[in-house]
């Protein structure tokens, strides 16, 4: 499953400590990973992925990807930027009406050459297939990058991730109990829960949910469990994996994907404040408040060494001005 991958990023991304954070809550130790500092067009999680896709698109002669999301999708800005690096046409199926004005990742996409296409109610890709036949009936060769770039292949970055931190984690003679991140597509945690069976880590997963609403007619547990099954026969993990390692830890996506409320601000103005660290709203800062709220209401054992899986999605900081003052 660990197939080859084109280098995009910068990695191993930083691991550190939260040292003012961890005195704000002592009864815990906390650390972080910094995925918003892995290079491309201002960072995030989906780098680690796209380094297998533009691999495996180049081996496949392909000169075109097209892939899908939501107006402000870090994914398809940071799939726009390596489409720029690696010489590949790109093209980006968002939801929505077109708006008056470019903001946030719209407009980096933008910048980074990316041709956008507008699919009103469809931000999860439901435009894929259509778009594929047209851009083939003008001769390209397309390669289809998934919605939020999870699929077995996509995921391969997230196991490759528990590598770099299990190494990390040995030079500086730590264990971690909990691991808190955002789960919105599914490949982030479908890798992370598959790398840590293989690299036999002894640490508690936290994805916290920030959509809702699952893909293709699913659930994301379902949609996780599925890539679960598939990775471990190709990784040789001898496990039977049932939907208990696939949930989501819910109730703090109520208010709906990307609707900002006071908890994302009061979580992204906690780390900006005591850690100089900027979150965004939709995603790190969602999971960053399920974990505050975590810590505030003693929900995870005393003492424990806890790590925030910071995914990146400053760039929507800018769309959200208003909500974030
Ligand atoms: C900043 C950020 N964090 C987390 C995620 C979730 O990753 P996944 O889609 O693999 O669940 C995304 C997905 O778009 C993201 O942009």
């Amino acid at each position: 499953m660990l197939s080859k991958k084109y280098s995009l990023g910068f990695f191993p991304t930083p691991l550190e400590r939260l040292e003012n954070l961890s005195k704000k809550y002592p009864d815990y130790n906390l650390f972080i990973k910094r995925d918003d500092n892995s290079g491309l067009a201002s960072g995030g999680n989906k780098v680690r992925k796209l380094q297998y896709f533009i691999y495996d698109a180049l081996e496949k002669g392909c000169d075109t990807i097209i892939t899908a999301g939501a107006q402000q999708s870090n994914h398809c800005r940071q799939t726009a930027a390596a489409c720029a690096k690696s010489g590949l046409e790109c093209h980006l199926l968002l939801g929505g009406k077109e708006p008056q004005d470019y903001n946030g990742n719209l407009l980096l996409s933008h910048l980074l050459g990316a041709n956008i296409h507008f699919t009103k109610n469809n931000r999860k890709g439901e435009d894929i297939e259509s778009t594929k036949r047209e851009l083939e009936a003008k001769g390209k060769k397309v390669y289809v990058v998934p919605y939020g770039g999870s699929n077995l292949l996509g995921a391969s970055g997230f196991v490759d991730a528990v590598k770099e931190l299990k190494e990390q984690l040995n030079e500086m003679n730590l264990e971690i109990d909990y691991i808190f991140f955002a789960s919105s597509s599914g490949g982030t945690q479908a890798g992370l829960k598959l790398g840590v069976d293989l690299f036999g880590l002894d640490t508690k997963l936290m994805p916290i949910s920030i959509d809702k609403v699952g893909s293709g007619g699913k659930s994301l547990d379902e949609v996780v469990l599925e890539l679960l099954c598939d990775g471990k026969q190709s990784l040789g993990i001898v496990k039977d994996y049932t939907i208990e390692d696939a949930k989501l830890i819910r109730g703090y996506d109520n208010s709906g994907y990307g609707v900002v409320t006071n908890d994302e601000r009061r979580a992204i103005r906690t780390l900006a404040k005591t850690e100089g660290i900027l979150l965004d709203p939709v995603y790190s800062g969602r999971a960053f408040y399920g974990m505050l709220d975590h810590l505030e209401n003693k929900k995870l054992r005393n003492n424990s060494n806890i790590l925030f899986w910071h995914t990146g999605g400053l760039p929507a900081n800018f769309y959200y001005s208003k909500e974030l003052r």
